[in-house]
Protein backbone atom coordinates (compact mmCIF):
# COMPACT_ATOMS: atom_id res chain seq x y z
CA UNK A 1 0.00 0.00 0.00
CA UNK A 2 1.41 3.63 -0.78
CA UNK A 3 1.79 6.25 1.72
CA UNK A 4 -0.50 8.23 -0.26
CA UNK A 5 -3.25 6.05 0.09
CA UNK A 6 -2.89 5.46 3.95
CA UNK A 7 -4.04 9.20 3.82
CA UNK A 8 -6.94 9.36 1.84
CA UNK A 9 -8.91 6.78 3.16
CA UNK A 10 -10.49 6.48 6.38
CA UNK A 11 -12.96 3.66 7.41
CA UNK A 12 -14.60 5.32 9.57
CA UNK A 13 -15.35 8.09 7.58
CA UNK A 14 -16.15 6.03 5.06
CA UNK A 15 -18.81 4.75 7.27
CA UNK A 16 -20.00 7.71 7.82
CA UNK A 17 -21.02 8.93 4.37
CA UNK A 18 -22.32 5.80 3.65
CA UNK A 19 -24.74 6.09 6.65
CA UNK A 20 -25.51 10.13 5.47
CA UNK A 21 -26.99 7.85 2.79
CA UNK A 22 -28.90 5.66 3.82
CA UNK A 23 -30.77 8.68 6.09
CA UNK A 24 -31.42 10.03 2.91
CA UNK A 25 -33.12 7.47 1.38
CA UNK A 26 -34.99 6.86 5.16
CA UNK A 27 -36.14 10.42 4.21
CA UNK A 28 -37.78 8.97 0.75
CA UNK A 29 -39.39 5.85 2.24
CA UNK A 30 -40.86 8.11 4.92
CA UNK A 31 -42.59 9.90 2.50
CA UNK A 32 -43.57 6.87 0.24
CA UNK A 33 -44.86 4.87 2.91
CA UNK A 34 -46.78 7.20 5.69
CA UNK A 35 -48.63 10.01 3.35
CA UNK A 36 -52.36 8.90 2.53
CA UNK A 37 -51.41 7.31 -0.61
CA UNK A 38 -48.59 4.45 0.08
CA UNK A 39 -46.09 4.77 -3.27
CA UNK A 40 -45.33 1.22 -3.85
CA UNK A 41 -42.69 1.40 -6.33
CA UNK A 42 -40.65 3.81 -4.18
CA UNK A 43 -40.96 1.41 -1.15
CA UNK A 44 -39.53 -1.49 -3.64
CA UNK A 45 -36.62 1.04 -5.01
CA UNK A 46 -35.83 1.22 -1.29
CA UNK A 47 -35.60 -2.52 -0.89
CA UNK A 48 -33.63 -2.78 -3.84
CA UNK A 49 -31.03 0.15 -2.18
CA UNK A 50 -30.76 -1.58 0.80
CA UNK A 51 -30.01 -4.81 -0.73
CA UNK A 52 -27.19 -2.69 -2.59
CA UNK A 53 -26.28 -0.45 -0.59
CA UNK A 54 -27.39 -0.64 3.03
CA UNK A 55 -26.74 -4.43 3.75
CA UNK A 56 -23.00 -4.36 2.40
CA UNK A 57 -22.72 -1.32 5.14
CA UNK A 58 -23.95 -3.38 7.58
CA UNK A 59 -21.47 -6.34 6.33
CA UNK A 60 -18.36 -3.70 6.06
CA UNK A 61 -19.30 -3.46 9.86
CA UNK A 62 -19.72 -7.30 10.64
CA UNK A 63 -16.81 -8.79 9.11
CA UNK A 64 -14.39 -5.72 9.20
CA UNK A 65 -14.94 -3.11 11.64
CA UNK A 66 -16.00 -5.49 14.71
CA UNK A 67 -14.09 -7.93 14.58
CA UNK A 68 -10.91 -5.03 14.46
CA UNK A 69 -12.55 -3.68 17.16
CA UNK A 70 -12.75 -6.80 19.41
CA UNK A 71 -9.40 -7.55 18.93
CA UNK A 72 -8.81 -4.12 20.08
CA UNK A 73 -10.94 -5.12 23.30
CA UNK A 74 -14.01 -3.55 22.91
CA UNK A 75 -16.56 -6.65 23.95
CA UNK A 76 -18.68 -8.11 21.26
CA UNK A 77 -21.55 -9.51 24.23
CA UNK A 78 -22.80 -7.31 26.97
CA UNK A 79 -21.54 -4.30 24.67
CA UNK A 80 -22.31 -1.70 21.87
CA UNK A 81 -20.98 -4.15 19.42
CA UNK A 82 -23.85 -6.71 20.51
CA UNK A 83 -26.35 -4.27 20.41
CA UNK A 84 -25.39 -3.18 16.75
CA UNK A 85 -25.32 -6.77 15.78
CA UNK A 86 -28.54 -7.18 17.50
CA UNK A 87 -30.01 -4.11 15.57
CA UNK A 88 -28.85 -5.57 11.88
CA UNK A 89 -30.61 -8.49 12.58
CA UNK A 90 -34.45 -6.67 13.83
CA UNK A 91 -33.60 -4.59 10.20
CA UNK A 92 -33.31 -7.83 8.51
CA UNK A 93 -36.90 -9.02 9.79
CA UNK A 94 -38.35 -6.05 9.26
CA UNK A 95 -37.25 -6.09 5.51
CA UNK A 96 -38.08 -9.40 5.34
CA UNK A 97 -41.83 -8.81 6.09
CA UNK A 98 -41.62 -5.02 4.05
CA UNK A 99 -40.85 -7.68 1.44
CA UNK A 100 -43.68 -9.80 1.78
CA UNK A 101 -46.32 -6.87 2.68
CA UNK A 102 -45.29 -5.99 -0.85
CA UNK A 103 -46.10 -9.50 -2.57
CA UNK A 104 -49.41 -9.52 -0.76
CA UNK A 105 -50.27 -5.76 -1.14
CA UNK A 106 -50.79 -5.41 2.83
CA UNK A 107 -50.52 -2.00 2.99
CA UNK A 108 -51.13 -1.55 6.46
CA UNK A 109 -47.99 -4.03 6.92
CA UNK A 110 -46.00 -2.30 4.67
CA UNK A 111 -47.03 0.86 6.51
CA UNK A 112 -45.69 -0.45 9.47
CA UNK A 113 -42.68 -2.15 8.02
CA UNK A 114 -41.49 0.73 6.76
CA UNK A 115 -42.15 2.83 9.60
CA UNK A 116 -40.04 0.03 12.40
CA UNK A 117 -37.27 -0.14 9.27
CA UNK A 118 -37.17 4.06 9.41
CA UNK A 119 -37.42 4.34 13.52
CA UNK A 120 -34.96 1.64 13.51
CA UNK A 121 -31.86 2.42 11.60
CA UNK A 122 -32.22 6.43 12.48
CA UNK A 123 -31.54 5.66 15.85
CA UNK A 124 -29.50 2.67 14.94
CA UNK A 125 -26.92 5.39 13.28
CA UNK A 126 -27.53 8.24 15.72
CA UNK A 127 -25.87 5.39 18.56
CA UNK A 128 -22.93 3.95 16.30
CA UNK A 129 -22.18 8.13 14.79
CA UNK A 130 -22.12 9.38 18.02
CA UNK A 131 -21.28 6.49 20.51
CA UNK A 132 -19.49 3.32 18.56
CA UNK A 133 -17.71 4.97 16.02
CA UNK A 134 -16.24 7.90 18.54
CA UNK A 135 -14.76 4.59 20.16
CA UNK A 136 -13.29 3.11 17.80
CA UNK A 137 -11.57 6.26 16.76
CA UNK A 138 -9.93 6.37 19.85
CA UNK A 139 -8.38 2.77 19.37
CA UNK A 140 -8.03 2.66 16.07
CA UNK A 141 -4.50 4.20 14.70
CA UNK A 142 -4.36 6.03 11.41
CA UNK A 143 -2.48 3.24 9.60
CA UNK A 144 -5.77 0.48 11.07
CA UNK A 145 -7.99 3.43 9.50
CA UNK A 146 -6.60 3.09 6.36
CA UNK A 147 -5.88 -0.75 6.25
CA UNK A 148 -9.78 -1.04 7.33
CA UNK A 149 -11.06 1.29 4.67
CA UNK A 150 -9.29 -1.05 1.94
CA UNK A 151 -10.77 -4.26 3.54
CA UNK A 152 -14.10 -2.53 3.63
CA UNK A 153 -13.70 -1.84 -0.37
CA UNK A 154 -12.60 -5.42 -1.24
CA UNK A 155 -15.47 -6.84 0.14
CA UNK A 156 -17.84 -4.48 -2.90
FE1 LIG B 1 -24.63 -0.84 11.87
FE1 LIG C 1 -23.62 1.71 10.19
Amino acid sequence: MSKTCEHQHNCIKELKTDHEEILKKLDLLKKAADGSEIDKKQVKEFLHFTETFAEPHHKKEEEVLFPELEKKGIPKEGGPIGVMLLEHEKKRNHVRKLKEALNEDNESQIKESSLAIISLLQDHINKENDCLYPMAEEVLSKEDLSNLAHRCQQLK
